[in-house]
């Protein structure tokens, strides 16, 4: 059976079982990348108290995960109330079951629930047609107004950038 966790603090993540591993399978890191995704991931909680990370697991297997970010972990940037998804991904051979929707809602119905004046965003590639369909059926809408698009490292040739629609609005 797959479940769905929430690691709220660095206690939790690093109480899962091999978890940068397990995670740097998932994201296909090269072995010499390894280190700055350990170090990325232990800095993760230090930027934001609300920071957290959504996984799918089976057994003891990790299937999908994502980060929501309160700060901009890499250079500790305020966002001025948004909430940035970053990191999705599945393990190739689980894609298209239905596990990152149901980590994304996971995270998302947290995020509602804690902090509902946040907007909840992202950045994706242009071309990433898998994961831009996937976020406007769960609700995402692309950012239209470019003002709103502050982000650092967001280029908008090669990204979109989408907000998370509250259903019923
Ligand atoms: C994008 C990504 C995270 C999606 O993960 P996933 O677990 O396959 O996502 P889901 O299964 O929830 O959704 C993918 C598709 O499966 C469909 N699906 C959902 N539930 C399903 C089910 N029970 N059975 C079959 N298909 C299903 C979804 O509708 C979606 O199809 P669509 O894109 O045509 O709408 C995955 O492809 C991935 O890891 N890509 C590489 C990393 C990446 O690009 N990340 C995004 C960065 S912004």
């Amino acid at each position: 059976m797959i479940t769905f966790k929430i690691l709220k603090n660095e206690n939790q993540m690093l109480k899962e079982k091999d978890f940068i591993i397990k995670v740097s399978k998932i994201y296909n890191t090269k072995p010499e990348y390894l280190c700055y995704l350990s170090y990325f991931l232990e800095n993760f909680y230090k930027t934001h108290k609300n920071n957290f990370i959504v996984i799918a697991k089976e057994n003891d297997n990790i299937l999908s995960v994502a980060r929501f970010e309160y700060k901009y972990s890499i250079d500790n940037l305020d966002m001025k109330n948004k909430v940035l998804i970053t990191g999705l991904a599945t393990l190739e051979d689980f894609r298209n079951r239905g596990i990152a929707s149901k980590v994304l809602q996971k995270g998302i119905g947290k995020v509602l629930k804690d902090t509902p004046s946040f907007q909840i965003c992202l950045g994706v590639n242009k071309d990433n047609v898998n994961a831009i369909n996937l976020y406007k059926k769960l609700g995402f809408i692309i950012e239209e107004n470019e003002q709103d698009i502050d982000l650092p490292y967001f280029n908008k040739n090669f990204q979109i950038f989408m907000h998370y629609e509250k259903q019923g609005n």
